[in-house]
């Protein structure tokens, strides 16, 4: 059985990283299925290589290609500053309208954590990708639409706002709200997951933040009325839909752990959160991460290009390769994904582990990205 996979190697450390972590992938298929599955990479173009070969930053072909395929995953994207692009990632979320961003979150045995019991986090993050503040809808301080906006909101609506202000617009709709709720259950109960719980600031923006959190509850009552509880205790069986304001489960994650399975967030809410739980057990260097429409799943890098260390062989390819084994536990191939797991924990119980982890560990012993990738290999089982 083949499976096409559409990569982006990306800029700055996207090459190397890649270089450690995809024979790690073939070689995990190739060990589960004693080489009855495979996987076929297919190259696709865009950021600064795209620049390089064809002066354009995301070229036709490559979203063509993106718009038939079924999975695919990227290294991180530079934008060149100047080539009139505000960003290549939100471009690509928007043409593909990849709607879900999903993160999930574990502690891997080794690593130091500024929680007392890292163990105890597992949760799988859904983000709302397309709307909220991150819509860019913004009118500078004096700018002469800031002024018509708060002449017209004084005017028309009979809210009084300092004529100074900047002022951001913050949409959220029913469907896009329901389409990211209903997408978390249905993951709950296909992974047999306990919960889900909405993660809002309704007390206060009660109709963007407020809204999410009803139509989130009308979702699980209307569309899923025999398989989720919206109130009481967990079930076996069924998901438990719950919710919580957003600063309330800043503090709750940290010091409960256990009672969070999968949050289902709006835009900034879900964009704060995983990084802040990513920190909790070692950092964006291990977060994988994947952007989903309803036909395509985007595997990606959760960091950036980090210009600071690209070519020093110094990038940890954990988030990469960890993104690739969520891809393959989505396509079924569970066996293969349960090994790249098992490898990461061993080289990471062995202590040889990239300079941005032995930082945060007592007595390890840095290597290099390509030599971490080859030990990650070896310790394959
Ligand atoms: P960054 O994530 O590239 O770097 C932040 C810090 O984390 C740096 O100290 C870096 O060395 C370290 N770091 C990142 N990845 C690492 C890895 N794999 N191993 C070890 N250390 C790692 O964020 P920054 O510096 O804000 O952004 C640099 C560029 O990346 C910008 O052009 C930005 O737009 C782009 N970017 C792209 C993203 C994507 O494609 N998903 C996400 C975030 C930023």
């Amino acid at each position: 059985m083949e499976q096409t996979i559409y990569y982006l190697e990306g800029d700055g450390v996207g090459p190397e990283i890649w270089r450690a972590a995809r024979p790690v992938l073939d070689a995990a298929v190739d060990k589960a299925y004693s080489g009855e599955r495979r996987l076929v990479w297919r190259e696709i173009l865009a950021g600064e290589k795209a620049w390089k070969e064809t002066g354009q930053l995301l070229p036709e072909e490559s979203l063509l290609a993106l718009r038939g395929a079924a999975y695919a995953i990227k290294g991180p994207l530079g934008t060149p500053v100047g080539a009139g692009f505000r960003s290549l990632n939100v471009t690509l979320r928007r043409t593909l309208d990849l709607y879900a961003c999903i993160r999930p979150v574990r502690y891997f045995p080794g690593i130091s954590s500024p929680l007392r019991h890292p163990e105890r986090v597992d949760m799988v993050i859904f983000r709302e990708n397309t709307e909220d503040v991150y819509m860019g809808i913004e009118f500078q301080s004096r700018s002469a639409e800031a002024r018509r906006l708060i002449a017209f909101l004084r005017d028309e609506l009979g809210v009084e706002l300092a004529e100074a202000a900047g002022i951001g617009i913050k949409p959220m709709t029913e469907a896009a709200s329901r389409r990211l709720v209903r997408r978390a259950i249905r993951y709950a109960l296909a992974t047999g997951r306990p919960s889900v719980t909405l993660m809002h600031k309704g007390n206060i923006m009660k109709f963007t933040e407020g809204a999410f959190r009803a139509w989130g509850y009308a979702v699980a009552r209307e569309e899923f009325p025999h398989l989720c509880l919206t109130e009481g205790e967990a079930q076996a069986g069924k998901v438990l839909v719950q919710d919580s304001i957003a600063d309330a489960l800043f503090q709750s994650v940290l010091l409960y752990p256990e009672r969070f399975s999968v949050i289902a967030a709006p835009n900034l809410n879900g964009d704060y959160l995983s990084d802040a739980l990513a920190a909790q057990v070692g950092g964006l260097g291990m977060a994988p991460g994947v952007n989903m429409s309803d036909s395509l799943a985007f595997y990606e890098a959760t960091h950036g290009t980090a210009p600071d260390i690209a070519g020093k062989d110094s990038a940890n390819p954990c988030s990469l390769l960890l993104s690739g084994s969520m891809m393959l536990e989505n396509m079924g191939w569970t066996e293969a994904a349960r090994r790249i797991e098992a490898a990461v924990e061993t080289v990471i119980a062995q202590g040889r582990v990239t300079a941005d982890l032995a930082a945060q560990m007592e007595g390890a012993t840095p290597v290099g990205c390509a030599r971490f990738g080859d030990l990650l290999g070896e310790a394959l089982p």
